[in-house]
């Protein structure tokens, strides 16, 4: 089996089946009854830190491949991506649809008014951005500069997510602080790697002469 056929048929697979792990994982416990007193809330909230760890580990592929020169998991940074702007649409619904019962002047009110949802729904939008962009075509379209540029926009939209996380727990942040300390660490490496690359770029003086 060639290296392309392993990737096509049993690595992306693979992660596929990975990914979709947490959703049956509470589907399981939801026909169980081991939702807790809570159920509405306990899904609302497993759905936002699927999609939030989704997005970390998206933002993680670069670091690793670097590190460990594994190039298999650029080829696996679309589809973990996209799993994690569909965890974040499934967290969106269930507070839409289980805990607002579609009604929009309330959700409205809760975008405008309370912070932390104001901020999630910048991080969703920010997504829906990255989502609706990761085709092969929209590649082309845009062209690769101008692509690799817009999605820049992964590193605000992981830190709009902590940011959502660390306003909505109020009392006890350990969690989002956690959250928040991997986030810095993957992109203070990407600045690194930024500023690295620049100074590369940047022509030196004897260039210049
Ligand atoms: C319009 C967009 C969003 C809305 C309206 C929203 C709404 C909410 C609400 C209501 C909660 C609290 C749940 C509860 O206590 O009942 C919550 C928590 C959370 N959300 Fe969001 N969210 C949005 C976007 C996002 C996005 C894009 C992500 C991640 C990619 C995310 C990740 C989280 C996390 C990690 C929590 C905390 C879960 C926990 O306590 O363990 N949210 N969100």
């Amino acid at each position: 089996m060639t290296p392309e056929t392993r990737i096509r048929r049993i690595v992306k697979p693979l992660v596929f089946v990975l990914c979709l792990t947490p959703l049956a994982w509470l589907v399981w416990r939801g026909l169980s009854g081991g939702l807790g007193a809570n159920p509405i809330e306990a899904i609302t909230r497993f759905l936002g830190d699927w999609a939030m760890r989704l997005v970390l580990v998206t933002l993680a592929v670069t670091p690793l491949r670097r590190l460990f020169g594994w190039p298999v998991l650029m080829r696996l940074r679309r589809m973990v991506g996209l799993f994690a702007f569909a965890y974040a649409v499934l967290h969106l619904s269930s507070y839409v649809v289980l805990d607002q019962f579609f009604y929009w002047p309330e959700i409205w009110a809760d975008i405008v008014k309370r912070n932390f949802i104001t901020v999630g729904m910048i991080a969703f939008l920010m997504l829906l951005a990255l989502a609706a962009t990761s085709t092969n075509a929209m590649v082309r379209r845009l062209g690769g500069k101008r692509w690799r540029r817009l999605h820049r926009l992964v590193y605000p939209a992981a830190v709009a997510v902590i940011v959502h996380f660390y306003m909505m727990a109020k009392a006890d942040v350990r969690e989002p602080l956690i959250y928040g300390a991997i986030a810095a660490l993957l992109l203070g490496y990407r600045a690194v790697l930024g500023l690295r690359g620049r100074r590369r770029r940047k022509p030196t003086d004897t260039q210049t002469a």
